[in-house]
This record gives structure tokens, sequence and C-alpha cells, in this order.
């Protein structure tokens, strides 16, 4: 590969609070090495429809405390196709750019490393960015943190109401194939049992367990299921359990895309920083098909290959333990 001198920056798949963080320090570190940067517009899609803007240090004024992505974001079927890559190659060299930083969750990381292989002359680097955090290679991934805290506000809420009432609540939370949000605001707002798509409750067992809360005399119980949970979504589970247990009222409320909005925390705009200044860096320094990740606090860069062999299970057994004992 030649000199660096030209970085497009995109978004792409689900949005997460502190991509707009990213983004600016993508730009900005970029000017500060006098490299051009430009933003792409929906992801691959932008790519392919040649929907690319010239960036400066303006561009990205006052964006740190915004949610969702100023770039927006898309899921783009086209860019899974050889047709819709060589489209997007084309335009890439057609504006002069020889780089990529591309955030997002593990479809953009796929699409990012199928592209980079077939066209190495552009650089690839990708910057973790889903609110299921379930990505290789990273302790967090940007927007987890935010999304957590919108969970826990909500539980809390929950539970006021559903203790006033002694009422039994199954809350679905976002995660198809990750129970990470479901554990963290769960061990946060104390919940009673947590539903996740990487391991099966017995249901049995949960009835069992809030049997034993009543008998403990719990007023209210609150559940949380995942949303890729094995026995469906929150409604399908309370459907299950309404049948076997009588002792309380049962609620279900569905949290949905609330989750994925809203200003990201300290620590998102923080880590999107660090990882969009990262990411710059590792083009400056040759480096290519590479993640930028935080593991114990440093940031540290991870094939693409290697982030996305995804669930080395973060969720982590002794969390899942300990949330157990704290909730009786
Ligand atoms: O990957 C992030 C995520 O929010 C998942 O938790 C959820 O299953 C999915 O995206 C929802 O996708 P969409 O916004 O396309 O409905």
């Amino acid at each position: 590969m030649g000199k660096l001198s030209k970085i497009g920056v995109l978004t792409s798949g689900g949005d997460a609070p502190g991509m707009n963080p990213c983004i600016r320090a993508v730009v900005r570190t970029a000017i500060y090495h006098k490299l051009g940067v430009v933003g792409v517009k929906q992801g691959y899609q932008g790519l392919i429809d040649n929907d690319m803007y010239e960036m400066t240090t303006r561009s990205v004024s006052n964006i740190l405390d915004f949610g969702g992505t100023i770039l927006k974001t898309a899921r783009c079927a086209d860019f899974r196709t050889d047709e819709g890559m060589e489209i997007a190659y084309r335009n890439l060299k057609a504006k002069g750019i020889d780089a990529l930083v591309v955030i997002g969750g593990d479809g953009t990381f796929t699409g990012a490393l199928r592209f980079s292989k077939k066209y190495p002359d552009i650089a690839v680097i990708g910057v973790p960015g889903t609110i299921d955090n379930d990505l290789g290679g990273t302790d967090y991934t940007l927007g987890f943190d935010t999304a957590t805290n919108t969970v826990v506000e909500a539980l809390d809420k929950i539970r006021d109401t559903a203790d006033a009432h002694d009422r039994l609540f199954f809350i679905e939370v976002m995660g198809r194939d990750s129970g990470c949000i479901a554990l963290r605001a769960g061990i946060s707002a104390g919940a009673e049992a947590i539903m996740l798509p990487e391991k099966e409750t017995a249901i049995t067992e949960l009835v069992e367990s809030l049997k034993a809360g009543e008998h403990n005399k719990k007023s209210s119980s609150i559940v949380i299921v995942a949303e890729g949970d094995k026995h469906g979504g929150a409604y399908d589970v309370a459907q299950i359990v309404k049948e076997q247990i009588k002792i309380y009222d049962v609620k279900v409320t569905i949290l949905g895309h609330l989750q994925r909005g809203g200003s990201p925390s300290a620590f998102d705009r923080i880590l999107g920083s660090r990882l969009g200044f990262a990411a710059v860096n590792a083009l400056i320094a040759g480096e290519t098909q590479k993640m930028v990740g935080l593991r114990g606090n440093s940031v540290a860069l991870t094939s693409l290959e290697e982030a996305l062999k995804v669930h080395e299970f973060k969720l982590e057994d002794d969390l899942m333990q300990m949330m157990e004992i704290l909730s009786i």
C-alpha cells in the first residue's frame, strides 16, 4: 500500500450511543495528521451510492452528546455481492480514499473483512460499535454502557410500580444473540432472574425460584428476558410461567429501540474518543484488517477474524451466580 492520504469513515448496522464521539475523534485525528477525511453516509450503502462528503474539524462540532450517528447507518444487502463491492471500490478510488474506518458490529466487520481481502489496497480498521457487547478482542463495545444504563433506569421505574402492586414483571431487553445487557442490567437493578440466548433457563427452575421469592416475602419480582431467549420473547415466557404460578399478577414490558437511543454516557464518549483516535493511528502505522478495542483499560488491536469469533461467553458464569445469590 502507498502512503496514506485520505480516510473514509462510516457507521454501519445498528446505531449505538458513542458512535458520534468516535466519528469526531477519527475526523480530528486525521486532520491533525494532515490527512483528508471523508464521511460516508448510511454505512456501506453510501459507498455504493457514492454518498460521501469531505469533512472538516467543524463537521463534528458539538456532537459528543448526540445519540444515533450523524453519518446515518444501514444494513446493506448490496455490499454482500461482488458487484456491490466492485462499485464501492471504484467510488473509493475515484475519491482518492485509501483507507476506511468502519464503526459497527459483527455484520459490519464481516463486510469489511471480505471487502479488504478482495481489495487489499484499501486498508480497513474496525471500531466495535454495538449495544450488544458481543465482539471478541474488546471488553466493551461502544453503546453497551449507555444502553445498560437506559435499561437500569427503566427497571428502577418498573420496580416502583411492581412493588406497589405486588406484581411479577417480565421485561424484554435487546440482544438477539447476546445476554450482556440483560446480565449487567439485572445485577444493577436486582432482577430476580434473567433469561439469555446463550444459556437455556429451565422454566421449572424459574418457577421454583419465583415461588421461593414469594415464600421469602418478596413483594415483587422482575425477570429480564433477552430477546434471543430460546423460549421466545417476554410475552411467550410470561404465558408459560403464568400457567404454573398463581401467586403474582403478571405483566410484560418490551423496552425495544429506546435502548439504542439517548446521549452517550461519559464512558461511551471516552471509549469512542479513544478508539477513533487509535483507529487513525493504526492506519498511519500501516495496519489493516484489524479492530481497535479496549482490553483491561488499554487500547489493543485484534484481527477482524478474532473479533468475529464472538461469544468467548462474555457473560461470565461467576456474575450469573452472584446475581442469583444476591437476589434471594
Ligand atoms: O445489534 C444491535 C441490535 O440492537 C440487537 O440487540 C437487536 O436484536 C437488533 O439490533 C435490532 O435490529 P433492528 O434495529 O434492525 O431492528
